[in-house]
């Protein structure tokens, strides 16, 4: 029972269901006991209700319910269980302004909230359309290990250990990216799974440490055939869970020119402001900054937010910390207030830089310069989040809106095969060291491991990485040579985490790609939502806790004993 109104006897009662609201209404001329005792009932109560369907009188039809026009004259009234008063009220409105610790620890009067209910329900048809679309496709859904082994590449992982092997565990997956590699050497030919996958990572608004990956992998396929099948995917998911006609196939981008052009490799394409490169501006430049960073073959990225020139002091400052968190050394800008430059740096420009600069940045009252000078990747990461921000700024001053209904679906492809880890000393992978090189490159992994392109790619969605995947080594020779040479791991470390890979690969392995999709990302961006919590039944907190059953808890020392277990806690 959702809520209950009495007037003057007449007890209206709103009954709530999966599907909605109705009313109820007991009349103390018909029965005053039982008018009575509906007038005792407590909110959030299940009950059951006899009676009988009528029409509502003209003047209380209620054009904004789908049962507006009609209630329940009831006549039996059973309570089925009595509630508590609830700690928050299972209203939209209400409810959105609860702290999210509170509707986490009461999860199940949470998801009673309609709007969860309905985020539920998408959620379903989003599922069932990719479902219906993989059947219709020839796809098998095929279940792979949650105890898995731990592997040396990705992210942190969750450790099981074995009881019945003291001293060894097994690893929760991260993806079932080596299942489903052995499933197209089995000859499956093509492959999905509703995954689930763990990952132990610092945890942000679209990160969880488990989450759900629409997994999917095929054989003799080429990028095309991929870029072709996933976008056929997404406009039956679009069609299906919103109603919605995606638009194909999608734009691409290389990486080098998502990072060039938006400072990031998942660019928001929803709204302009791009970087431009303003190492031939400052080629003979005397500002020492610019100089030295160009000597060294880094470069200076400047970016003209255009009519952000009234920018408080204070929102500068925040600007400088971002940009100082990305690395760099501080955020030289320009604002251009009165047909003057109001700049900390300009002094030292040349006239002709100064034109230069004017010129390829157009210039004018209002508008607000910055700049990045470092290494090329770095100097476009850091404008490249200096430009979300400010975007946020303008959207703040109605000078930018960005629809969220407004869906541009991006390909960015080519992106190096790998990437020096500065942390670890050596290449690892940009995705992971199953994708295989573009083919013209290869002639390059032994010269120039850094110029080798990948056949990687990445579907971004209005500025989210909604998935990712790659087209993979088939290979046993080129696979040994690019963890071998490539990723520098030792060979009794191959031969323990990948040796069956390479055994497989000997075995006629087809040549086969594929790619997973964030699914709870999927879903948060259907329902309109930015927290990826908002979309799972039973999330964790930023803590990776849930705060409904208490996980995770200390366990029995009796439970530590049988898996040959001590604990050391480190120190406060
Ligand atoms: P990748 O690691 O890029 O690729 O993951 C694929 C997609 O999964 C989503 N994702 C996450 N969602 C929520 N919380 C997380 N912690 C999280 N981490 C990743 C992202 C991402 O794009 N096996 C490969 C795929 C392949 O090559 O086929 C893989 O897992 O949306
Ligand atoms: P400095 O000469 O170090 O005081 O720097 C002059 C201005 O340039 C200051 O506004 C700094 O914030 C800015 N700045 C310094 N290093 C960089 C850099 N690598 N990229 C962009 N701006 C910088």
């Amino acid at each position: 029972m959702d809520s209950l109104r009495d007037h003057g006897g007449i007890v209206f009662i709103d009954l709530r269901d999966r599907e909605g609201i109705t009313q109820v209404v007991f009349n103390p001329t018909d029965d005053r006991e039982l008018a009575e005792r509906a007038s005792h009932l407590k909110p959030e109560s299940v009950i059951a209700v006899g009676g009988k369907v009528g029409p509502r009188p003209p003047e209380t039809v209620n054009p904004r319910l789908s049962t507006g026009e009609i209630e329940v004259h009831g006549n039996e009234l059973t309570v089925l269980n009595v509630s508590e008063t609830p700690p928050f009220p299972i209203d939209d409105a209400l409810g959105d302004k609860v702290q999210e610790d509170l509707r986490l620890t009461y999860r199940y009067l949470d998801l009673r909230r309609p709007k969860m209910r309905r985020m539920l329900a998408l959620r379903h048809r989003a599922a069932h359309a990719a479902r219906s679309y993989f059947n219709d496709n020839g796809f098998l859904e095929v279940e792979t290990p949650a105890l898995f082994k731990s592997t040396p590449e990705g992210a942190r992982e969750y450790l099981v250990p074995s009881r019945i092997n003291p001293g060894q565990f097994y690893a929760l997956p991260q993806s079932p990216q080596q299942f489903k590699q052995m499933l197209m050497v089995a000859g499956v030919e093509r492959y999905y799974q509703f995954a689930r996958c763990f990952r132990d990572e610092d945890l942000r608004a679209d990160r969880q440490p488990e989450f759900t990956q629409i997994d999917i992998e095929m054989s003799f396929v080429d990028r095309e055939a991929i870029y072709a099948t996933m976008e056929g995917l997404i406009q039956r998911i679009w069609k299906e869970s919103l109603g919605v006609d995606v638009a194909a196939p999608f734009p691409r981008m290389t990486y080098t020119e998502a990072m060039n052009r938006y400072g990031v490799d998942k660019p928001d394409t929803r709204f302009d402001l791009e970087l431009t490169d303003a190492g031939g501006i400052f080629e003979k430049t005397q500002f020492k900054v610019f100089q030295s960073v160009l000597a060294a073959g880094g470069a200076v990225k400047a970016m003209n937010v255009k009519g952000l020139a009234d920018i408080t002091q204070g929102e500068l400052n925040n600007l400088t910390e971002v940009a100082k968190s990305f690395g760099a050394k501080g955020l030289a800008f320009i604002k251009v207030e009165s047909g003057e430059w109001k700049s900390p740096i300009v002094k030292f420009f040349s006239e002709e830089e100064k034109a230069a600069l004017a010129k390829a940045l157009g210039m004018e009252d209002g508008d607000l310069v910055f700049f990045a000078a470092a290494e090329w990747e770095r100097a476009c990461s850091i404008l490249g989040r200096i430009r979300l921000e400010s975007a946020e700024l303008l959207k703040k001053r109605d000078r930018l809106t960005v629809n969220e209904g407004d869906y541009r679906f991006l390909w960015v492809v080519e992106f190096p095969l790998v990437l020096f880890d500065e942390e670890q000393g050596r290449h690892v992978a940009a995705h992971h060291p199953f994708t295989a090189p573009v083919p013209e490159d290869a002639g390059l992994l032994d010269s120039d491991p850094k110029a080798v392109r990948g056949q990687h790619y990445d579907l971004v969605l209005n500025g989210v990485e909604l998935g990712g995947g790659s087209i993979r080594v088939h290979q046993p020779d080129l696979q040994l040579k690019l963890f071998k040479d490539i990723f520098g791991i030792p060979e009794d470390v191959i031969e323990e985490r990948f040796g069956y890979m390479l055994r497989a690969f000997r075995h006629g392995a087809p040549p086969h790609g594929g790619i997973a999709f964030g699914f709870d990302r999927m879903v948060a961006i259907l329902n309109g939502t930015r927290s990826i919590r908002d979309v799972i039944a039973f999330p964790k907190t930023q803590k990776g806790q849930c705060l409904m059953t208490g996980s995770p808890a200390p366990v029995a020392a009796r439970q530590l004993r049988d898996l040959h277990i001590d604990v050391t806690l480190p120190k406060e």
